[in-house]
This record gives C-alpha cells, sequence and structure tokens, in this order.
C-alpha cells in the first residue's frame, strides 16, 4: 500500500468523523431537551378524612344562635338515638358508657359523678350552646384525648336540633335565641316605633 492509498483511507475516515460530529450539533441544535423546572412529577392524592374524622365541610357553618332559631326538638329527639348507646337523658338515670346528660346544657363540664378522661377534667368552663355544638360537630378535635369515641355529626342544622332537644332534658332549659330576636336591628327599630 502506498501513502496515497492510506492518505485515502485516513481522509475518509477523518470525513465520516466530521460528518457525525455536524450531524450530533445540527440534532442538538434541533431538539434542545427542556429540563422541568420541578424534578419529578406531582402525584395528585385528595386529602381524606382520617377514619372517624368527619369530612370537612364545603362551606363554613352558620352561627350557632341562627340554626338554634330555626331548630326543631322533635328532629333533635330523634338525632339523640345517636347518644342513646353510651348516654342517658331523663334525670336520675344511671351513667352508661358516658355519663348521664341531664341538664347537660350549662352544666360544668366534667360535673357528673363519672370516671372522666384526664382531658375531660382538664376542660375548663360550662357547656354552652357554642361549646356544645363544637364539641357535638368533632368531640376529639375540641376536646383531644377525650373517652368519647363519637365520630361528630357534621350537619350543623342537625347539632342544632339536637342542642335545642338537649336544651328541655333540664329542670331550668336556657331561652333559646329566636328568629324574631335574630332579625336584623332596622327591622326591630320599626317594631318599635309608636303609632
Ligand atoms: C360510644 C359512646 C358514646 C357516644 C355514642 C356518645 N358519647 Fe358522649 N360521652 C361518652 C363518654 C365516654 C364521655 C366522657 C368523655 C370523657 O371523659 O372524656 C362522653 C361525654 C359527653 C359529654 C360531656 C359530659 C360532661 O359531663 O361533661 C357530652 C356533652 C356528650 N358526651 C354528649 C354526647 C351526645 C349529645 C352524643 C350523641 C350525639 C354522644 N355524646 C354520643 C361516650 C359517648
Amino acid at each position: 500500500m502506498d501513502s496515497f492509498e492510506i492518505n485515502k483511507i485516513l481522509g475518509a475516515v477523518l470525513g465520516c468523523c466530521l460528518a457525525l460530529l455536524s450531524l450530533n450539533i445540527a440534532a442538538g441544535a434541533l431538539f434542545t431537551p427542556h429540563a422541568p423546572a420541578k424534578p419529578g412529577y406531582d402525584v395528585v392524592v385528595q386529602k381524606q378524612a382520617a377514619p372517624g374524622e368527619p369530612a370537612a365541610p364545603a362551606v363554613a357553618d352558620e352561627p350557632i344562635a341562627k340554626r338554634l332559631a330555626s331548630a326543631d326538638a322533635t328532629r333533635g329527639e330523634q338525632s339523640a338515638k345517636k347518644c342513646a348507646a353510651c348516654h342517658t337523658f331523663a334525670k336520675g338515670e344511671p351513667n352508661r358508657v358516658g355519663p348521664n346528660l341531664w341538664g347537660i346544657v350549662g352544666r360544668a363540664k366534667a360535673a357528673a359523678s363519672f370516671n372522666y378522661s384526664a382531658a375531660m377534667k382538664a376542660a375548663k368552663g360550662n357547656w354552652t350552646l357554642e361549646d356544645l355544638d363544637v364539641y357535638l360537630k368533632n368531640p376529639r378535635g375540641m376536646v383531644p384525648g377525650t373517652n368519647m369515641t363519637f365520630a361528630g355529626i357534621a350537619r350543623a342544622s342537625e347539632r342544632a336540633d339536637l342542642i335545642t332537644w338537649l336544651n328541655a332534658q333540664s329542670d331550668n332549659p336556657q331561652p333559646l335565641p329566636k328568629a324574631a330576636e335574630l332579625a336584623p336591628a332596622s327591622d326591630r327599630r320599626a317594631e318599635m316605633t309608636p303609632r
């Protein structure tokens, strides 16, 4: 093989390399890979309520005073059946899994002769209408560590019905707000104007 032949072969190899290189550059220019701003991809998981925890309400509840004004004690008595496995409601009835609830509205927290949890014993004040509403919505949310293993009543109007009925199971039921009392001030002024 003379040097001319070798030059031809080397030239072919070099030309080939050059062609491959320019092809690579051209391809790089055509297909620029875009690096994602955030590596990986999002796995969308819907937040689910833990078992026993009521699902988060989509809208905020109306204030309890407003709901009580249109509540119904008869419906409340029906929903009190949910509590009857653990609570008695009549005067002098024994405790069950939970304490007797006669006169619970306005009663001091953890006031029955009952073996309350430390969490309930530490709870302060009386059972106001507002406190009962919050507790019955999510007992463990309001009193973490309570022994009341009850999921709660998610429906705001049902809690108002139940609290209305509970209020009547008492020696001295508390006055509940009436729809008329919640009327806007302007309406009330109109009522009071002397004729
Ligand atoms: C599975 C049993 C169970 C069910 C069902 C249940 N409770 Fe209770 N409840 C308890 C126990 C136990 C306690 C005591 C909690 C503690 O000591 O932490 C309690 C405590 C209470 C208290 C506080 C009493 C106090 O003296 O301070 C109220 C109010 C109450 N329950 C209302 C209700 C209502 C209303 C319902 C029905 C919607 C209900 N509970 C359903 C077991 C239950």
